[in-house]
């Protein structure tokens, strides 16, 4: 199973990855994950990627190109893996394809999360992440047991630096201008499934995990 999940931010593209990443035991491999460790760590990549995304920009795509053709190169991603806010440019995809060509066979499946500005923007806007063990919170939608506590852990809840609404209009822009044409990019190439991310996080389980069956992925 090699998939792309598509969408713009706050489509749920995340909160899918992780369930379906312990129900077919593939990696999930997110570049926004990879790059706020980066950050966190104080790495030079997390240096040079923190403006862009502190502003909602795009990080430079031979940046997130290298990052992803070396992650795939690990021996975990051989039975499959799920591509999670990447590729998000028609470069990144190119850079995708040339990177599989030498180690595997290509993508099976676009997943697009089809989801409102609206839907977004309240979910973007509402979310809390634990600091110690990234596990994803909305204020409204999955409050924690305990305000500001994570349920599965007792760490702490913050907010994305990004998670602001003007950055957030910003990130739905760039997603607009730069990513969505990956739409047409995957369509050409067959693969593509479209599914409506506003639904409820298990109505949208229950869709997705059909899609695999029906396609025989799982
Ligand atoms: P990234 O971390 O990838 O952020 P994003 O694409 O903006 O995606 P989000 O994590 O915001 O949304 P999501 O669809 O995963 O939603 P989630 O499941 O979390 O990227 C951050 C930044 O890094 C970028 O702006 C860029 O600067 C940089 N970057 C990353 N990749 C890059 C690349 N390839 N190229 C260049 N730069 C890159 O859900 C959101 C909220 O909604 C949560 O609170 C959740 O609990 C709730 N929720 C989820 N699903 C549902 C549901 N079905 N119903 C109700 N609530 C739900």
């Amino acid at each position: 199973m090699k998939l792309i999940l598509l969408g713009p931010p706050g489509a749920g593209k995340g909160t899918q990855s992780v369930e379906l990443c312990k129900r077919y035991g593939v990696p999930h491999i997110s570049t926004g994950d990879i790059l706020r460790q980066s950050v966190k760590a104080g790495l030079p990549l997390g240096l040079k990627a923190k403006s862009y995304m502190d502003k909602g920009e795009l990080v430079p795509d031979e940046v997130v190109i290298g990052i992803v053709a070396e992650r795939l190169k690990d021996k975990d991603t051989e039975k499959g893996f799920i591509l999670d806010g990447f590729p998000r440019t028609v470069k990144q995809a190119i850079g995708l394809d040339e990177a599989l060509k030498g180690i595997r066979s290509g993508i099976d499946m676009v997943i697009y999360f089809q989801t409102s500005p609206k839907v977004a923007i309240e979910r973007l806007t509402g979310r809390r992440v634990c600091k110690n063990c990234g596990f994803n919170y909305h204020i409204k939608n999955m409050p924690p047991k305990k305000e500001g506590i994570c349920d599965k852990c007792g760490g702490a809840l913050y907010q994305r630096p990004d998670d602001n609404e003007a950055t957030v209009l910003n990130r739905l822009k760039v997603y607009e201008d730069q990513t969505k044409p990956l739409v047409d990019y995957y369509s050409g190439k067959g693969i593509l499934k479209k599914v409506s991310g506003d639904l409820g996080v298990n109505d949208l389980f229950k869709v997705l995990s059909g899609l695999f069956a029906e396609a025989k992925l799982a």
